[in-house]
């Protein structure tokens, strides 16, 4: 396999311009401000910046309703602005990923506002139009308790309009090929300015495609569309990929891959809700069989592996029994919960000991595919629920102790800095943990390079190790010559295993973060001592020439030349 697939091991960090630095001091976040902080990410080890939508928006969703496709909303700095942080990316040698929004536009867009005018006018087909309310109107909201239906009455033709989420958000009608062409002109358009790819918002419901004339069927699904954006993607740029949000059942995911010609990276929801419950449970069992309900995907393809996003934690592909257990571990308050599925915390106030965080990122790191960070979770940053729905978890960064944990000199910023409690931005910031060895900032630096030195993970295969405890997963993965082995503890109390290793019953194991490697007993086995929520990183080394053990069919090999 050729290895020039930058995404089978990049670290991709993921940050929202309005919160994360404020370099024109109006209390909002900008690429004036991010730019400042390349050399910030550079030295964390992340490859590839994600950016949120940054296009001009009226905010209602957080820029997840866009009104100009092509230009840079105002609050953010200007195109200019833009093309100075690309070039500055680029020189550092990271890959620059942005949002790709076109299930639906903002309602404020030019094109709906036209389109909502009259039943014939130049954009009436661009959206998805009934003359009836249909019957499904009531379900199928992506909001519940807050949206409450997916078609809205407009007053000017009296006909209703679909929106699969907020009714701000009409959905473009993917059937016409009008709109299907614009949406490669905006493809098109931001890989001119040098963007390495789009984080697909949404992608399921982009490729729905309502019966016009029965509205109350089933919406068809039209995988090839993704396949022509694909296909247009990389005519215009070889090296740029589609990293795909679905949150879809493991024998649905193939439809979205298409062999290689659909969609590069999706980031894998199913194992994301089972890793939480893993960890809420302390049992690793659902989290095997996600994995290898996950495991089959084409050799170009990947899988994007993330705790936390900007959205809430969503558990509804859990069954009800998982879903409580995990509820109750990590969002027991109902302030905490939202959309009748999801935890809307932060990770480290959800999880709420260090020892436990570090177990879960180590997890995150060592699964199949590529990981995903999201900003502030490298220092542990915490959530305010006092805020709406997800804006729990998108308070700005936190940089240093001065005011307004130095993400803007604003009297007033674009959402609160958290400002008490242990989460405050005098206790967890960037300035302070430089300082400190042992802070998670550190830590996350370590882990960041460990996962890069471990190409094995991108690239290679794996298997599950028969650990015989039902609280610890062992997973072993082999690339080219080299051998990783990766065991955690997902309970919170020691334990000890003993693992047989195919590979490693004459060899020994070397720990990669201490100094503990591992020789094998006399059956061949590995006797580990992990601790409470231990993890512990190997990669199978060479026989130990004692006379005990040696490389097989290579007795007496000479020891130096
Ligand atoms: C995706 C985004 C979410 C947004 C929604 C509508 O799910 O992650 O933040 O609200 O799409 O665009």
């Amino acid at each position: 396999m050729i290895q020039d697939l930058w995404y089978k091991n990049a670290i991709i960090y993921s940050l929202d311009l309005e919160t994360f630095m404020d370099a024109n001091g109006d209390g909002t976040g900008d690429f004036e401000g991010l730019t400042r902080r390349l050399d910030y990410l550079e030295n964390l080890g992340v490859d590839a910046i994600w950016l949120a939508p940054f296009q001009p928006s009226p905010n209602r969703d957080n820029g997840y309703d866009i009104s100009d496709y092509y230009g840079v909303d105002p609050r953010h700095g200007s195109s200019g602005d833009f093309v100075e942080f690309i070039h500055l990316a680029k020189k550092r040698g990271m890959k620059v990923l942005i949002d790709l929004v076109v299930n639906h536009t903002s309602d404020k867009h030019p094109w709906f506002k036209d389109s909502r005018s009259s039943t014939d006018s130049r954009h009436r087909q661009w959206y998805i139009w009934s003359k009836k309310r249909p019957a499904t109107a009531d379900e199928g909201m992506v909001f519940p308790g807050v949206q409450e239906t997916t078609w809205t009455r407009d007053a000017k033709t009296g006909e209703y309009y679909f929106h699969r989420f907020f009714d701000f958000q009409p959905d473009l009608n993917i059937a016409n090929p009008e709109v299907r062409a614009e949406i490669q002109r905006i493809i098109g358009f931001w890989l001119e300015l040098g963007v390495d790819g789009f984080r697909v918002d949404a992608v399921p419901f982009i490729i729905e495609q309502p019966d016009l004339e029965n509205p109350d069927q089933k919406p068809k699904m039209k995988f090839e569309y993704l396949e022509d954006f694909r296909n247009f993607l990389q005519w215009r740029s070889g090296d740029a990929i589609l990293l795909g949000e679905a949150n879809v059942l493991p024998k649905e995911t193939a439809k979205y891959f298409r062999d290689g010609r659909g969609i590069h990276l999706m980031f894998n929801f199913w194992v994301n809700q089972h890793l939480f419950h893993a960890l809420a449970s302390e049992d690793v069992r659902p989290l095997i069989k996600a994995l290898e309900a996950t495991r089959d995907l084409p050799p170009t393809a990947q899988w994007a592996q993330f705790l936390r996003n900007h959205d809430e934690l969503d558990l509804g592909r859990l069954n009800d029994k998982q879903r409580e257990a995990t509820f109750a571990r990590f969002g027991p308050d109902p302030e905490m919960q939202l959309y009748d599925r999801g935890i809307r915390r932060r990770l480290a106030p959800m999880i709420g000991n260090r020892a436990q965080l570090e177990l879960a990122y180590s997890v995150m790191f060592s699964l199949p595919g590529t990981p995903v960070i999201r900003y502030g979770d490298e220092i542990g940053m915490g959530d305010d629920l006092d805020l709406d729905q997800r804006e729990a978890v998108r308070t700005p960064m936190q940089w240093d102790e001065t005011p307004n944990g130095g993400f803007s000199t604003a009297r007033r910023t674009v959402h609160p800095v958290i400002d008490d409690g242990p989460f405050a931005f005098e206790h967890v910031n960037v300035a302070r943990q430089r300082r400190d060895e042992t802070s998670m900032l550190q830590w996350s630096a370590k882990m960041i390079r460990l996962r890069k030195e471990s190409p094995e993970i991108g690239w290679g295969t794996w298997k599950i190790i028969d650990s015989g405890s039902p609280s610890v997963l062992a997973m072993q993965y082999e690339w080219r010559e080299d051998s990783l082995v990766l065991v955690h503890n997902f309970a919170g109390e020691p334990l000890q295993v003993a693992l047989t290793i195919d590979r490693a019953r004459d060899k020994p194991l070397v720990d990669l973060r201490v100094q503990a490697d591992s020789q094998p007993d006399e059956r061949g086995r590995h006797v580990l001592a992990l601790d409470a929520y231990g993890y512990r990183w190997f990669r199978i080394g060479r026989a130990v020439p004692d006379g005990k053990i040696k490389e097989p069919g290579k007795r007496g090999a000479k020891k130096h030349r």
